[in-house]
């Protein structure tokens, strides 16, 4: 889609990354440490300074006590510490249960590890995980839930609650509980994120995978962890050694100077995500689109019944070339795309400019939505 909105000149609200650097004193520390440090292969489960700053983090943050010698491995981003661990606890036939929508590496790292992926459909606007639906989904096959808290695509942050069925759940069936924790610092309106690994009795079966992507916004750098029980981070820890087996050291680095920064740079973060959400919200609202209000994250997952969008990735097209703007169609985070062919999932980690642009570029979409329907405005995308 990126391809798409340079193609077409569109604002890129499709892939989630931000349009603006990381924070100088990561900058100051990565070129700092490609000057004068070490250049050679780091060490399989990450600089030691590394595994010590994601401990104190964890502890401060979310009352986990990890031990950073043997309860945290750096991965080379989220990305490959949730392939790890799925390759590592997942074997041929296990089945592996998470909600959908969901993102949609997770489908394709179960089924690279041979297991077999089980949804537990949520019903939107809430994408309440309730636990019937839960056990619906287990079965003697399981060997894992995973989750993502706060959400990719739906926004959604998962409540005291819903960690309790999944700790009840996982307990009266023994199952390893992976999460993906990667936007735990942008929750909304006051919010807390809730880690799982943290609720009573999850701590031993809980993998918890961060990374410096979406908190530092640093997508490109590919820096991130998993924490959790020595024996498996010890799995995970073995697979990536045959994967990327390090991940790159100044890197590293600069993600210390990171999570060493005051209490006032995660805050001012996230005011300034909410301010974005709200901007784009009101926006798409304006321009049609049922919205509810994410709770964390980067993304608002738009429903487009109401402009008579009943297939995204066709309306996705046509908005890009006569709207100008790129968004994801839903499709892409269901087993089947039919269930999210009304939805388009919009990602608000954009500058203000960006946002204001997209805003007003929407605004004009109701008059043209008459155009939308009619076939003769379709065609190829330029
Ligand atoms: C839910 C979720 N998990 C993981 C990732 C990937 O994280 P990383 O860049 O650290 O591999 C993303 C990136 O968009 C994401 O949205």
């Amino acid at each position: 889609m990126s391809a798409l909105a340079r193609r077409t000149g569109s604002v890129n609200l499709g892939q989630g990354f931000p349009d603006w650097n990381p924070p100088e004193p990561l900058l100051a520390a990565a070129s700092h440490a490609i000057s004068h440090g070490d250049h050679q292969y780091p060490p399989v489960r990450g600089l030691p300074e590394l595994r010590r700053a994601v401990s104190a983090d964890l502890a401060l943050r979310c009352g986990i006590e990890v031990d950073p010698e043997t309860e945290v491995v750096i991965t080379a981003g989220a990305t490959e510490g949730l392939t790890a661990a799925i390759l590592a606890l997942v074997g041929e036939g296990d089945e592996v249960v998470f909600p959908e929508p969901f993102y949609d590496a997770y489908p394709a790292a179960v089924t690279m590890a041979g297991g077999v992926p089980v949804t537990v459909p949520l019903t939107g606007p809430d994408y309440v995980l309730d636990e019937a639906g839960l056990a619906a989904a287990v079965s003697p096959r399981t060997r894992m839930i995973l989750l993502n808290t706060p959400n990719n695509p739906t926004g959604r942050v998962l409540t005291r609650p819903e960690l309790d069925a999944v700790a009840r759940t996982a307990a009266a069936h023994d199952l390893i509980v992976l999460v993906d924790e990667v936007y735990e610092h942008l929750v909304y309106d006051g919010r807390e994120h809730l880690s799982p690994a943290a609720v009573p009795g999850m701590r031993s079966r809980t993998l918890t995978v961060g990374s410096a992507a979406k908190t530092f916004s640093a997508t490109g750098w590919k820096v991130g962890w998993v924490s959790g029980p020595a024996e498996l981070v010890g799995a995970v820890a073995r697979v990536k050694q045959y994967l990327s087996f390090a991940t790159q050291g100044p890197l590293q680095t600069a993600v210390v100077a990171g999570l060493n920064l005051p209490a006032s740079y995660f805050a001012d973060l996230r005011g300034a995500m909410e301010r974005r959400r709200d901007l784009l919200c009101a926006g798409l609202t304006a321009a049609g689109f049922a919205v509810t209000r994410p709770e964390g994250g980067y993304f608002v997952l738009a429903d487009a019944s109401g402009l008579g969008v009943t297939d995204a990735a066709d309306y996705a097209d046509w908005l890009a070339r006569h709207g100008k703007v790129v968004a994801i169609p839903g499709g892409t985070y269901f087993t089947d795309a039919r269930s999210g062919a009304h939805l388009l999932r919009f990602a608000f980690c954009k500058t203000d400019e960006a946002l204001r642009t997209a805003v007003a570029r929407l605004s004009g979409l109701r008059d043209i939505a008459d155009a939308y329907r009619a076939p003769a405005s379709r065609g190829r995308t330029p």
